[in-house]
């Protein structure tokens, strides 16, 4: 082991046998981390395009992952297991149905994993305030965790980001965890327990030090949204797909990669009026027979 663990945080590549609007940015990525070698692969949720309701998605994700050139680690997003309670019609809200289908298709939505001095803690945001029991032994799990951790450092990986600009703040966006969980967190992410959080879910990239904690989001190695900022809430980031470079040692040495073979795809349009036209896209039959369709073209 060197002196760093060199990792490679991607998140929110929504990947579809069926629909696969963003797979040639999958390849490219592929390609880019076989020549990398990281250690490590996190990825931050959302690694289907519609795996909510569709468990194929899921499991096609699975056969993706696998293809990375080492051992990678993940968590669930809204478009894998459904949104978070509090946010969701029930058409798309999480359920524990939904999330038995990530755990037979991923595997767990919240673990612990030791990597050189760090232990990086996985956690299933969109469970947050759903009252299921796998919330709270998740939330037993991130305490005993953090207890048992020794001397190790500690980074947390979530699909959702966990605040703006301050753990006080009121969020109205309903884009960040709710009040309550982030209250919960809080006890770890002001005492000094935690010191790097990972994220993904804005489709933009990020790296902010708040409350004297690190947070860095990823952007989507699938596509961004609304790219001329004309409606989306900002928070800042910076919207180009791509993946972020992590290297934990002693410092925490975080770099963004946009690679250029990969495409700026963006769906903003999609997804402008509640995700309507996402959701019609990636539920319709009409694309049922896109490979026979596309083998009929002759070119
Ligand atoms: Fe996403």
């Amino acid at each position: 082991m060197t002196d760093s663990s060199f990792i490679a945080f991607i998140s929110d590549p929504h990947l579809s046998a069926d629909r696969p609007f963003f797979q040639f940015n999958w390849e490219i990525l592929l390609d880019e981390l076989s020549q990398r070698q990281p250690d490590l692969v996190l990825v931050g949720g959302d690694l289907a395009l519609d795996g909510a309701n569709n468990p194929s998605d899921l499991r096609f994700a699975r056969r993706q992952l696998d293809r990375l050139p080492c051992q990678w680690l993940a968590v669930p997003g809204n478009h894998d297991i459904g949104d978070i309670a509090k946010s969701a019609v029930p058409e798309t809200a999480v359920s524990e149905e939904r999330r038995n289908r990530y755990l037979e298709a991923i595997g767990w939505d919240f673990w612990s994993f030791d990597v050189g001095e760090w232990r990086i803690i996985g956690l299933n945001s969109m469970i947050l305030t759903s009252g299921f029991a796998a919330e709270a032994e998740q939330e037993k799990f991130l305490a005993d965790a953090i207890a048992e951790a020794g001397s190790r450092r500690i980074a947390l990986l979530s699909h959702m980001a966990v605040c703006d600009v301050a753990l006080s703040e009121f969020d109205k966006t309903g884009w960040f965890m709710p009040a309550e969980s982030r209250a919960m967190l809080s006890t770890y992410l002001l005492g000094g327990k935690v010191e790097l959080v990972l994220s993904g879910d804005m489709h933009q990239s990020r790296d902010r030090l708040i409350d004297g904690v690190r947070h860095v989001w990823a952007p989507s190695t699938a596509f961004v949204t609304d790219m001329m900022e004309e409606w989306r809430p900002k928070f800042g980031g910076r919207k180009r797909v791509g993946w972020t470079e992590v290297k934990l040692g002693k410092e925490i040495e975080v770099q963004m990669h946009e690679p250029r073979r990969m495409v700026d795809f963006d769906v903003g349009n999609w997804v402008h009026d509640g995700a309507r036209l996402y959701y019609e896209f990636a539920r319709s039959s009409r694309f049922a027979g896109f490979g026979a369709a596309s083998k009929a073209i002759t070119l």
